[in-house]
């Protein structure tokens, strides 16, 4: 139920999928193996079981590692207990008929398509974990996710205090005719809001092999989003702002945001921040955050970041009072001066989840291979969860690329067409919110990606779509499947 294109693929040396394989993914398990030999040091005297199941571990890690660098075929993945069976046996499925069309025997890692390696590769990682009784709940990425949402601290300040600042007065009942400016007003919030949540997602850890600590806080901020707006390649917000008004307008009892999450950290705390927004201007009367069942793709979030997340904006001083990063000042007392904005965020989120109107969910979906074109076939309850639904957002590139499908469009196609059955009369009314950090692009305009291309820095005649690979452009394209 894929696309019939030809997918973004390992064995093509101009993709990021090439060196993903052969340079990235090598270096996250290579990060993996070290954090368990961390926690092995740690209890080295106190517990010999977790020593050994960890040391069973790293064991595997190394041999996942060498499986990659020498082109080995893709293993089935062994059997796991518990809810995450199933999926298991159908990853294995995907593998054995996968295996079974190519040309070589079995599917390998050098030759593989770019999607359904990744994916497989992080969930062989996590059935590497979740396997030991000792070890079944640890998630191998939470040091780093924590870590780099300490080097944050600044832009949560600032985050909190735009908040403020544009809510303390937007509280209005649905149904309420407001002036044109007034409207205008809130659609120039809505799209402020929304490209900050868009800029979130461009500190991503599984980047950050080639980024450095140091990057996050350039990537961060308002300023830094004011100097991106022309980096937004296709802007779709105010259809999206209509579509919401509109509904407000009509004074419709419930209407839902279902906010599919990416990355854990900073990004998740601005989307929380902007759920906060959309809830309290009356953009949206209730919100569901989709969060992964399990640790994915290094950073992205999972009901123990988000509850974690919680807890930071209750007590904030708790958590990054003793994160220093160069020339930031200190966090105490930057918060002592105005604590009141993560109080007053605080307790909206607090009021928001007490009435039900904010909540969070998991899917096994989410963290199965293959694209979001497989939704309506194989997961049947989420798909009409989501369809009744008033807006669908989807944040990140990892989930951009499950959107159309890892494929190889042509970038001028149009976001609809490559939704295949999730666009046109699908029901569904799309928001995606990506920094591109992948070779797919579509919806963009005839000339825009040659015109990419040809600058410095932007792949030129090399055939490698170079510009659309560091989180430094983006697109926010909507689709009305109703
Ligand atoms: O392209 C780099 C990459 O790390 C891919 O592995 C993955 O598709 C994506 O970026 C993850 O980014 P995001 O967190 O935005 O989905
Ligand atoms: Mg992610």
């Amino acid at each position: 139920f894929d696309p019939s294109l030809p997918k973004s693929s390992t064995s093509s040396p101009a993709s990021f999928a090439y060196k993903s394989v052969r340079e990235r993914w090598p270096t996250i398990v290579t990060n993996a193996i070290k954090d368990v030999q961390r926690q092995i040091d740690q209890y080295e005297r106190s517990n010999p079981k977790i020593v050994r199941q960890g040391m069973q571990i790293v064991a595997e890690l190394e041999c996942l590692k060498q499986e990659m660098h020498q082109n080995c075929t893709l293993s089935p993945l062994p059997d796991e207990e518990g809810e995450l069976r199933g999926d298991v046996a159908i990853y294995n499925q995907e593998l054995q008929d996968r295996g079974a069309q190519s040309a070589t025997v079995g599917v390998r890692w050098h030759e593989v398509e770019w999607l359904f390696s990744e994916c497989y590769l992080y969930r062989r990682l996590f059935g590497s974990f979740s396997r030991r009784t000792l070890w079944e709940t640890y998630d191998v990425f939470q040091e780093q996710k924590r870590d780099a949402f300490k080097q944050s601290k600044n832009a949560v300040l600032e985050m909190a205090a735009y908040y403020v600042n544009v809510t303390e007065n937007i509280g209005c009942d649905s149904g309420t005719v407001l002036s044109p400016e007034a409207v205008e007003r809130n659609r120039a919030v809505f799209s402020d809001m929304m490209q900050q949540c868009l800029w979130g997602n461009a500190t991503d850890l599984s980047l950050l092999t080639t980024l450095t600590y140091e990057n996050i806080q350039q990537l961060q901020g308002s300023e830094v989003f004011k100097r991106r707006r022309d980096k937004v390649l296709v802007n779709d917000l105010d259809r999206a702002f209509d579509l919401l008004w509109q509904a407000r307008n009509q004074g419709e009892e419930h209407r839902t945001v279902d906010f599919v999450l990416d990355n854990a950290g900073f990004e998740l705390f601005v989307d929380v921040v902007v759920i906060c927004y959309l809830l309290k201007s009356g953009l949206a009367t209730n919100v569901k955050m989709h969060a992964k069942k399990i640790p994915w793709f290094v950073s992205d979030a999972t009901p123990t970041d988000i509850e974690q997340l919680f807890d930071i904006i209750q007590r904030p001083l708790d958590f990054f009072k003793d994160s220093n990063d160069s020339g930031s000042g200190d966090f105490a007392k930057m918060y002592d001066e105005q604590p009141q904005h993560l109080e007053v965020l605080h307790g909206d989120l607090r009021t928001f989840r007490a009435e039900g109107r904010l909540a969070y969910q998991t899917s096994n979906f989410w963290t199965q291979a293959g694209s979001f074109w497989r939704l309506p076939i194989s997961n049947t309850g989420l798909f009409a969860e989501l369809r009744s639904s008033l807006l669908v957002v989807l944040k990140g590139d990892l989930n951009y690329r499950k959107l159309v499908g890892d494929a190889c469009w042509d970038p001028t196609t149009p976001f609809q067409e490559a939704l295949g059955p999730l666009g046109k009369s699908s029901k569904l009314n799309i928001l995606s919110l990506r920094t591109c950090k992948a070779d797919v692009v579509v919806g963009l305009p005839p000339g825009k990606d040659e015109e990419l291309r040809s600058l410095p820095e932007g792949g030129g005649e090399s055939g490698s779509r170079a510009w659309a690979l560091d989180a430094s452009r983006a697109v926010m394209q909507f689709s009305k499947g109703r």
